[in-house]
């Protein structure tokens, strides 16, 4: 254990307003990988709503030092300044208290700066990320998203290209400047310097205006941006048509950066990307690549009016941003795509990501009440479950009422920094309803299990539904929350009887109905909230929604529950076959010419290990991750054979003629092929039909699929060789090269590829993205070589962690979730990981964010 001090806890309670606001803020920066100079120069004045009496100032900083500061043009006396964590104080006696101009002298190293927050440098390129506290790295400043204020910013430097916030005023040789008319908080500042390229266009508001497109990438990059770029214009298009919401300055740019903590970020006219979410052609993409831009861009683009017109308070209050943009850009990804394959792919996400982390260690709120670094609760939670909060809401309040709610919302908070509490306060006045019991989804953390009771008798068909969340660190005793149930109750022909929305608030709840026969009830249609149904349906029954459901999600779902349950038993029990109910509605699926292939090839696909591993811990039984691994290949067999001529046939029918375009459509009919050739595959140990893919694709997307069939089957070694030397000198491609072989490598070589692969000249391990390619996609998407008993997948994750947090404490502190699970195992994997997380722990010099990750993970329950 660290034997410091332990890092402050902050505390939602201990909220205060802050005792100055800041009027505006005037910077120069003198750019010097080694020596920047910063000048700033604050306006504050006492805000109105503070306490009476005299107020110290107290401003943030991180690891600056105290050069020149004065106030008003007087330099401050030593005395009259004191530092704490993260802080420095003007003692109120040195303050005037009706206002004054703060000026400040510092000097910062971006080339020294290995964590990718504050102002540092990629590939010789100048550039800042400062949520959430990144602005303090930069120069001191009341850091906090409820100071807003305008931003006027000088750079100066010998790149070619200069860019901050706003709109361009004023450029010369070695210089640019940059004005931002609408008042922000520090974390939204943004400055990039380097030898950069546009790709430009132009788009007219709704109202006329005429704005510049422009997205900046290293020279060379300019033919991948065009997909990124058309996503941008479709996305401020449908932001005017669907929420009335229009762009609001001159220019919007974004920039790509190779090195990143995360995915992008949402600076005020500035956004700056992750180059994976931005970068793509058909030769380097894959559709799942374009699938992301596309959201990554619509995202960040949308939190201009739900982040950044509208913030928030306080970080506690980050979902209110998160949340509402998640919801935001999963709407659009259905609207441009398929409403019904989406949501299925928001589920599997929410539930791969956010079901595990509110059932072990890490489990939160969406509204957490403390942290320790705000860094580390940018997760699946606040962000996933938070947009499934948002769509109750919708469902719950009814379209008419959300359209006047959100215009209410708009109008009432632009230019505020508001909390979860001003948000529902807009649903109640817009619907006269009291919505301080669905509140609790903000507070209480925990998945409400739903469980399902029937009878039918005279007629009367009554459905009994119950709830119950179970403990969560901090939180033992739960309450009921409200839970709208959309339902359909099918007859016989296969029709709805009876379909709508229930709401269950109390802990057990009946409801009635007249009916001619005992129906079927499809629950939870459209996964109408995040809970886990307990329904006990039978394989004869589930069989029987795969087949006919009318409602695409709860189709896929009973297949995917079936299958899940399946695997559990297999897994246990060698003797275990699946039933022949379960094979021959995949069947139908397969014949149906109804849905979409995407559709078809969800239905079609199998549940992950590590979905099985969730699962079977949610019902109380140990996962064994390799017998899970092999049960899956055994049925994964079986249904191969079942199915017989059809994957064949359908991989023939479904390929796409002409050049590789991205729409979902043609991307659908891929996913389906990629569906076949893993059940070819599963029947052919010499993989043929995958070496033939490998040979004849014109795009990544097939290329990448038919490579990871290849290594998977452990015949990848050639096609390895021939990928390595096509683009060993792309960066994006060549974390696909890595990821594959991590995650595809059957279990019993995979820890020694992956370490084998650690001392690859390519493994850059500094670089987020490649050390994720590698690491994270090894610990969690190779759950079954990750698990080896011998404990030697959890001794090489822990050895990188080890390494990486002095350089990187953001990205090592987020990758310790990948063991996030680990009570869920046996006791000797669970002695195996404990040990191993007791040595992070043990660090000397360990950073804040890992110490507070590690001591959640070994907290005792
Ligand atoms: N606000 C960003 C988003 O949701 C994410 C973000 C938060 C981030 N902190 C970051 C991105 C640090 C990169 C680095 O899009
Ligand atoms: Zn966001």
């Amino acid at each position: 254990m660290r034997t410091d001090q332990r890092d402050p806890e902050i505390r939602l309670s201990d909220y205060r307003v802050p005792d100055y606001l800041v009027r505006q803020v005037d910077l120069t920066f003198r750019l010097a990988p080694k020596t920047t100079e910063v000048f700033s120069r604050i306006t504050f004045y006492p805000n109105p709503a503070r306490a009476k009496g005299p107020a110290d100032l107290i401003l943030n900083g991180n690891g600056l030092e105290i050069e020149a500061v004065s106030i008003n043009g007087s330099p401050l006396p030593r005395e009259a300044l004191s530092t704490g964590d993260e802080t420095l104080t003007v003692a109120a006696a040195h303050v005037p208290q009706e206002g004054f101009v703060w000026e400040a002298t510092n000097t910062i190293a971006p080339i020294d700066n290995t964590s990718l927050d504050g102002l540092y440098m990629s590939n010789g390129m100048y550039c800042t990320q400062c949520e959430a506290q990144g602005f303090r790295k930069i120069t001191w400043f009341p850091d906090r998203p409820d100071v807003m204020a305008t931003y006027k910013v000088r750079i100066e430097g010998d790149a070619p290209v200069l860019l901050s916030n706003g709109n361009l005023v004023g450029q010369g040789d070695g210089w640019a400047e940059w004005e931002d008319p609408h008042p922000k908080p520090s974390y939204l500042f943004a400055l990039v310097a380097g030898e950069l390229e546009a790709f430009e266009d132009r788009f007219t508001t709704m109202e006329g205006r005429d704005v510049l497109l422009q997205i900046w990438v290293r020279p060379g990059d300019l033919e991948r941006c065009e997909y990124a770029m058309d996503a941008l214009k479709r996305s401020m298009r449908w932001d005017e048509e669907v929420y009335g919401r229009e762009y609001d300055l001159d220019r919007f740019m974004v920039v790509a950066v190779d090195d990143f903590n995360m995915g992008a970020m949402e600076n005020k006219g500035l956004n700056i990307f992750n180059s994976k979410y931005v970068l793509a052609s058909p030769e380097t993409a894959t559709d799942t690549d374009y699938a992301n831009i596309e959201a990554i861009i619509a995202h960040e683009y949308f939190h201009n009016w739900t982040g950044n017109r509208i913030t928030c308070r306080d970080w506690f209050q980050l979902c209110l941003k998160e949340g509402l943009t998640v919801y935001r850009d999963q709407q659009f990804s259905g609207d441009m795509r398929s409403h019904g394959v989406k949501r299925i792919e928001d589920v599997i996400r929410l539930r791969s990501q956010q079901f595990s982390e509110d059932a072990g260690p890490l489990a939160h709120p969406v509204r957490p009440e403390k942290y320790i670094e705000i860094n580390n609760f940018y997760t699946a939670t606040v962000y996933e479950k938070g947009a499934e909060i948002i769509g109750m809401l919708r469902g719950l309040v009814g379209e008419e009422t959300w359209k006047t709610a959100l215009d209410l919302y708009f109008e009432r908070h632009d230019g505020e920094a508001c909390t979860i509490e001003d948000w529902l306060k807009v649903f109640e006045d817009a619907s006269g309803r009291d919505l301080s019991h669905f509140g609790k989804w903000y507070s209480q953390a925990g998945t409400p299990r739903v469980r399902v009771a029937e009878d039918y008798q005279d007629g009367t068909y009554r459905l009994t539904l119950s709830q119950e969340t179970r403990p969560t660190p901090g939180q033992p005793n739960k309450e009921p929350l409200v839970i709208p149930v959309a339902y359909g109750l099918i007859g016989h022909n296969g029709a709805d009887m009876e379909s709508g929305v229930l709401e269950l608030a109390r802990a057990e709840e009946t409801f009635e109905w007249t009916l001619p026969e005992k129906p079927r009830a499809s629950l939870m249609r459209g996964f109408s909230a995040p809970v886990i149904l307990e329904q006990g349906l039978s394989a004869a029954e589930r069989s029987f929604h795969l087949a006919h459901d009318v409602d695409p999600f709860n189709r896929w779902e009973a297949g995917h529950a079936h299958a899940l349950d399946l695997l559990g038993r297999m897994s246990q029990d060698a003797d275990v076959e699946p039933e022949a109910e379960y094979l021959e509605a995949l069947c139908v699926v397969a014949d149906d010419p109804q849905p979409d292939p995407a559709f078809r090839a969800l239905a079609l696909g199998l549940p992950t290990v590590q979905n099985v591993i969730s699962d079977m811990a949610a019902n109380e039984m140990v996962p064994d991750p390799l017998a899970i691994h092999e049960a899956r290949t055994r049925l994964k067999k079986t249904i191969a054979e079942t199915l017989g001529d059809r994957p064949e046939r359908m991989y023939a029918e479904n390929a796409v003629a002409g050049p590789y375009t991205p729409d979902a459509t043609a991307a659908g009919h891929r996913a389906l092929r990629a569906r076949c050739l893993d059940f070819i595959t599963a029947l052919d140990p010499e993989a043929k039909a995958a070496a033939e893919q490998f040979d004849a694709a014109d795009n990544m997307t097939e290329r990448v699929g038919a490579l990871t069939q290849l290594v998977a089957a452990g015949r990848g070694e050639d096609a390895l060789a021939r990928f390595y030397e096509d683009w060993r000198q792309d960066r994006l491609v060549m974390d696909k090269w890595f990821a594959v072989q991590a995650t595809a490598t059957p279990p019993e070589a995979a820890v020694a590829t992956v370490e084998r692969l650690t001392g690859h000249p390519d493994f850059d391990w500094k670089n987020p993205n490649r050390l994720r390619s590698l690491i994270a996609s090894f610990a969690g998407g190779n759950a079954a070589g990750f698990h080896r008993p011998d404990g030697s997948g959890y001794r090489l994750l822990m050895d990188w962690l080890i390494r990486l947090d002095p350089v990187n404490p953001q990205t090592t502190a987020r990758l310790t979730s990948l063991v996030g699970n680990w009570k869920i195992f046996d006791g000797q994997r669970q002695a195996l990981i404990r040990t191993e997380l007791e040595r992070l722990a043990s660090l000397d010099g360990l950073s804040k964010d890992t110490a507070e990750m590690v001591g959640r993970l070994l907290a005792e329950d």
